[in-house]
């Protein structure tokens, strides 16, 4: 029987390893981590993370083959096959901060592997990394290993927050990359047999170690360029009078270029877009490659600016100033249907708001008022490192109020924007919110929800993203 464990119990760990024991009734799977407070979570009935169909698997999986612990070196001990998927931040200090990945909590996790396994293992890098780390790791264990034989294999998580059990469920493509050498074959089978059990191995790609590792950061990359692209279209719409919708549908429909992700937005957020791409950066600047490096900077460049030009806008057309207005924020984290809120465009956005001294009213339906606070509160980069977390700012915590639905957050309100792509805020009662509200009552819309022209007949002024007035 193989057993596995997965050192890291976050937004990967735990949703890949809950499907992993869905689907592979006879293996054993231990999720780990050295959070007591999040082991405890994944144990109870309200789990840490929130995400659609992610309840129901681990009801039918925890207990039979599926554990959640804190007794990291027993179980890495005990098993076969390790996945780390511990984060991978960007690092804030010393050589490369700014732009490089802080690989702490991996060497530190590789180390506990070393110091603890008394049989061979093979270590599959779940996390994202920059390319060669499968080399600092196997140096890392090799030097340490007691005659233990280690097989180092790259297999980088595609999922996406708020699908995520779908996307475990039905990959477009598993990407498995190991030695060439016939241990490195062998232990790349032996993951490939794990996902064959519910994905078709023609779906299942297996290359060298870092052709594995830099599909990952490239895929990212290109993902989150073709999003910095049409937010690019998207100013030239508004300067030209075009509509960034049939723009982005009609070059879709080039089966080159493709319909999904051309929605032009306040901008992209999410944990990993803007980390991978400064760690490409990174990786480029140091192999010689200056241009190349710079041609990838600008997907963020493009996002700061889609971000600062909402802000802009938002001031600027509520007469130059937003001092003492009250403005309601309907949506916080990054994107529909997660909790999840970091790199949310919306922290960008209400502190470019609170810089205005505008007072907030933020409702959103999964992010919890604390962590809105701390992001809020925090300096960039930090969200990801707790020892650098900041106390709040007493100025901040006055002008920002969380509230619990978005009639309230609305209420006596000068302006709305929406910064997250809710569902639920295309059917609310804007008549209700517009009566509510003080006049002129604007709407500023980051995400192109709801019927600007509907919402102009009640009343509202309406700004959507890339759209005539
Ligand atoms: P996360 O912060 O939610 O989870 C990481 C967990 O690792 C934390 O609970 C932390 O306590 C634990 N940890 C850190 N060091 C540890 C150690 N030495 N021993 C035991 N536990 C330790 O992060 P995440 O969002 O799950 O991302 C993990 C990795 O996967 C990152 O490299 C990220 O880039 C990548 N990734 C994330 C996503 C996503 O959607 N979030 C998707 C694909 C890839
Ligand atoms: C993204 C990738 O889609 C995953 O494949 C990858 O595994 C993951 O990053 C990762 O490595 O962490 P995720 O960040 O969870 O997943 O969510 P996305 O759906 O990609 O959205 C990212 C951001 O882009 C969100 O803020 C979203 O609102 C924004 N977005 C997305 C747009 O503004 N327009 C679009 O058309 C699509």
């Amino acid at each position: 029987m193989v057993k596995i464990c997965c050192i890291g119990a976050g937004y990967v760990g735990g949703p890949t390893m809950a499907v992993i024991a869905l689907k592979c009734p006879e293996i054993e799977v231990a999720v780990v981590d050295i959070s007591v407070a999040r082991i405890s979570a994944w144990n109870s009935d309200q789990l840490p993370i929130y995400e659609p169909g992610l309840d129901g698997v681990v009801k039918q999986c925890r207990g039979k083959n599926l554990f959640f612990s804190t007794d990291v070196e027993n179980h890495v001990s005990d098993a076969d096959i390790v996945f780390v998927s511990v984060n991978t931040p960007t690092k804030t200090q010393g050589l490369g901060a700014g732009k490089a990945a802080d690989l702490t909590y991996w060497e530190s996790a590789a180390r506990m592997i070393a110091d603890v396994s008394k049989s061979d293992k093979i270590v599959v890098e779940k996390s994202t990394v920059p390319v060669k780390t499968a080399e600092a790791i196997e140096k890392i264990l090799t030097h340490n290993s007691k005659g233990i034989n280690f097989q180092i294999l790259s297999n980088p998580e595609f999922l996406a927050e708020g699908t995520a059990i779908q996307d475990l469920l039905h990959p477009d493509r598993v990407l498995i990359g190991g030695r060439e050498t016939p241990e490195g074959q062998k232990a790349i089978q032996t993951l490939r047999d794990v996902y064959a059990h519910w994905v078709p191995v023609e779906q299942i790609i297996c290359t060298n170690l870092w052709s594995a590792e830099l599909s990952k950061l490239a895929a990212n990359a290109f993902l989150a360029q073709r999003i910095s692209s049409v937010n690019a279209m998207s100013a030239l719409c508004e300067a030209t009078g075009a509509d960034v919708t049939q723009v982005s549908h009609a070059v879709g429909k080039d089966t080159r270029i493709g319909p999904k992700f051309l929605n032009a937005s306040v901008g992209f957020g999410g944990s990993c877009f803007q980390k991978d791409i400064l760690n490409l950066v990174y990786i480029c600047e140091c192999n010689g490659l200056p241009e190349v490096a710079n041609y990838w900077k600008q997907v963020i460049k493009v996002n700061d600016y889609q971000k600062n030009r909402f802000v802009n806008r938002v001031v600027s057309s509520m007469f130059n100033t937003v001092s003492g207005k009250k403005i309601a924020i309907l949506g916080f984290a990054f994107k529909k249907d997660t909790g999840d809120t970091r790199e949310t465009p919306a922290i960008d956005v209400c502190k470019g708001l609170l810089g205005d001294k505008a007072h907030l009213s933020i409702y959103d339906p999964q992010a919890s008022e604390d962590q809105i606070q701390r992001d809020l509160s925090m300096k960039k980069f930090d969200w990801d490192h707790p020892i650098h977390l900041q106390p709040m700012s007493p100025s901040s915590i006055k002008q920002v109020r969380c509230v619990w639905d978005a009639y309230e957050a609305t209420k006596d309100a000068h302006g709305i924007c929406i910064l997250t792509e809710w569902d639920e805020f295309k059917t609310l009662d804007y008549h209700k919110i517009y009566d509510n509200m003080q006049k002129p009552a604007f709407v500023f819309d980051g995400r192109n929800v709801v019927d600007a022209d509907k919402l102009r007949k009640i009343g509202f002024i309406v700004y959507s993203i890339g759209k005539p007035l």
